[in-house]
């Protein structure tokens, strides 16, 4: 008989997203036509850039014609995406082989599924609060969680601990939900852990484009000794509207290795297994964000999500809330007014304001008493939730 794998039976109910998702639709139902301001999941609201959608449209051209046509993709990923990527990375003083640069279908299905190349043994380490990915991966996979609480203390950026215990350790920066982003001391730290214990630092920079502060490390490739212990994740999600599309990437220095093995080889070794690629279409519309009419477009949009922060963390100021990101970051992370649990202030805004946002305790114990705004919602949205949330809390 098929034995399952019990360690579902350790997870949350539902996924945090699903679960809100759910309250939502319970809300809808029991108030027919009522307008809801989302800012719950950070999921964008403008539309692919001219650049992309050109690129689309090139590419099933292409598709369409027998001179043109493309079978299966490599399963690394196209070497003209890969060697886009590497470019990017060298305007930031960053040298990469495009071979280091893996072309993936999105960070979320990634900083799983490249815990493939660690054995079972190894504890993962979680800074918390944390996107809720991390653990559900760590948990599924049975292995062992060192969950390493931040707080205001530390401004959500705690220091790496004094033992070796981890294995791998998942950084996020700037960080969702904190919207906190390690400086380059705080991240050099990290590197410095990881080359004295072993460990290996899967950094989530799914958020890297948000950064506007030019002493900030936009890339851990920018630290000294970071392509011996580190695997970075991207993601063309959050910086140029790819959620519905899917394309990330993800770099793996040839010089990282582990016990006489080479970290790179063996995830070529992984992807040419269990991959068959991601498909042109979405690469050709990856290869057009590097353009500089694609980076041009992309950082026109974001400015327009920085702008939702700014009305977003004016409002909390007008209220006198605590909060921090929201300027780095595409996530405003605040303290619930009058010590209210993190739950019980979703329902408070949804019930009284309509206003949806993420619960801290989702993210984990710690992120009990915070709430989540992200930045991504429709402008006239988000001007409307800031109005209603000043009216409400002032
Ligand atoms: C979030 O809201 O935390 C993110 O949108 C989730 C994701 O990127 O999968």
């Amino acid at each position: 008989m098929m034995q399952p794998n019990v360690h579902y039976a350790e997870l949350k109910d539902s996924y945090l997203f699903a679960g809100i998702a759910k309250k939502t639709q319970a809300y809808l139902q029991a108030h027919p036509g009522q307008k809801l301001y989302r800012m719950g999941i950070g999921d964008v609201s403008l539309p692919l850039c001219p650049a992309v959608i050109g690129a689309l449209h090139a590419a099933v051209e292409e598709q369409a014609n027998q001179s043109s046509f493309h079978g299966y993709m490599p399963e690394c990923g196209a070497a003209f995406l890969r060697e886009s990527v590497a470019a990017h990375y060298a305007e930031r003083g960053v040298t990469l082989n495009a071979d280091e640069v893996f072309v993936s279908s999105g960070a979320s299905d990634e900083l799983g599924d490249i815990t493939d190349l660690f054995a079972r043994e190894n504890a993962a380490l979680v800074i918390e609060p944390a996107y809720p990915a991390y653990v559900d991966a760590c948990v599924i996979g049975g292995r062992n969680i060192i969950h390493l609480p931040s707080g205001e203390e530390n401004g959500f950026l705690p220091a790496p601990p004094e033992d070796g215990q981890a294995g791998f350790v998942y950084l996020c920066s700037p960080n969702n939900p904190t919207g906190a982003v390690y400086d380059r001391p705080g991240l050099q730290a990290w590197v410095d852990y990881a080359n004295r214990t072993g460990a290996v630092i899967l950094f989530d920079a799914a958020y890297e484009a948000y950064i506007e502060d030019p002493a900030l490390p936009h890339s851990i490739f920018e630290l000294e000794g970071a392509k011996t212990c580190a695997i970075e994740i991207c993601s063309l999600s959050k910086t140029a509207g790819f959620t519905g599309t899917r394309l990330g990437y993800t770099v793996i220095p040839k010089t990282l290795t582990r016990g006489g093995m080479n970290l790179n080889a063996m995830w070529v070794r992984n992807r040419t297994t269990k991959t068959n690629g991601v498909s042109y279409l979405l690469q050709r519309a990856g290869a057009a964000v590097f353009t500089t009419a694609g980076q041009e477009q992309v950082k026109a949009q974001i400015g327009v999500y920085k702008q939702n922060a700014k009305i977003l963390t004016e409002a909390l100021d007008a209220c006198g809330i605590w909060y921090t990101g929201g300027k780095n970051a595409p996530y405003v992370w605040l303290k619930c007014p009058g010590g209210m649990g993190s739950w019980e202030f979703f329902s408070y805004l949804l019930n009284e304001v309509q206003v949806v946002g993420t619960p801290g305790e989702g993210f984990g114990k710690c992120g009990e008493g915070f709430f989540r705004f992200s930045t991504f919602a429709d402008p006239a949205d988000t001007e409307e939730a800031a109005r209603r949330l000043k009216t409400l809390l002032k």
